[in-house]
């Protein structure tokens, strides 16, 4: 595979909903996956923490000889992808979460941006909320329940429900017309938020807009596999291949889920 690839990143299951679209998106691509599950959760370390991990886990990638890369976690998007950008050539693209659309989605009512502390603590968000959000409609909230339920391979809905429903109780949702899905663990719920949440309210995430701009940065860089093949990924646990057949099949079931 080597220099063929695009290298994905996250702490750990999350990226999967974002290699889900791009595989959509981009299919003549090999992927490779990286999930760092000796440290995930990103959301309650450290951001120099997140930095050091981030760091080494594309230094991997890159020795694998990726050619593009998606941050696909929202919290080492905030700490570490303008240094990443800084320090290698190739295409780099990260999550934002998607305030803008929703914003622009919501016509006045509010918006209520879920996603990890270390995301909604860091000075991007903030930038990004004070650009977009000129009626001050955007309210936020950490969901770290959800990143360890994933990991957890909790998945089985009548799990998830009460871990939603008990985290939103103080909520009313009928002044809300727009959640947005800040972290990419969330929308492997995104089935179970929708049996939660009223009809009227819309569930958006950052995966389409990414893995778009990705496809446009490797247009404009003439990496676009044009020869025959692909759809080929690649799992590694921080560094060793994924070999075991369990774990193996769990990012599978969850790719083809997304
Ligand atoms: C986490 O590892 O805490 C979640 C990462 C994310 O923000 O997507």
């Amino acid at each position: 595979m080597g220099t063929d690839s695009i290298g994905f990143l996250d702490s750990g299951f999350g990226g999967i909903t974002v290699l889900s679209e791009a595989l959509r998106q981009l299919p003549g691509e090999n992927y490779i996956y990286y999930a760092d599950n000796e440290h995930v959760p990103y959301g309650t370390k450290s951001k120099e923490e997140v930095h050091n991990y981030v760091f080494s886990a594309v230094d991997f990638l890159v020795r694998q000889g990726v050619k593009a890369l998606v941050v696909a976690c929202n919290t080492a998007t905030s700490i570490a992808v303008r240094d990443l950008r800084n320090s290698y050539s190739f295409p780099i693209v990260g999550m934002e979460p998607a305030v803008k659309p929703a914003v622009e989605n919501g016509n006045g009512k509010r918006v209520l941006v879920l996603a990890t502390q270390l995301t909604l603590k860091e000075e991007k968000f903030h930038n990004l909320v004070q650009r977009v959000d000129q009626e001050h409609v955007v309210d936020y909230l950490a969901f770290p329940e959800l990143v360890e339920l994933a990991e957890a391979m909790i998945f089985d809905t009548d799990r998830v429900v009460p871990v939603i429903k008990e985290k939103l109780q103080d909520y009313d949702f009928y002044n809300y017309k727009t959640f947005v899905l800040g972290c990419t663990h969330f929308p492997i719920y995104k089935n179970v938020f929708r049996q939660v949440l009223p009809e009227h309210i819309d569930i958006i995430d950052g995966s389409i807009g990414t893995v778009r701009y990705l496809k446009h940065l490797m247009e404009e860089s003439g990496i676009v596999n044009t020869r025959p093949g692909g759809g080929k990924v690649r799992f590694f646990d921080s560094g060793r291949e994924i070999l075991s057949k369990e774990r193996l099949e769990t990012f599978k079931w969850l790719l083809s889920q997304c």
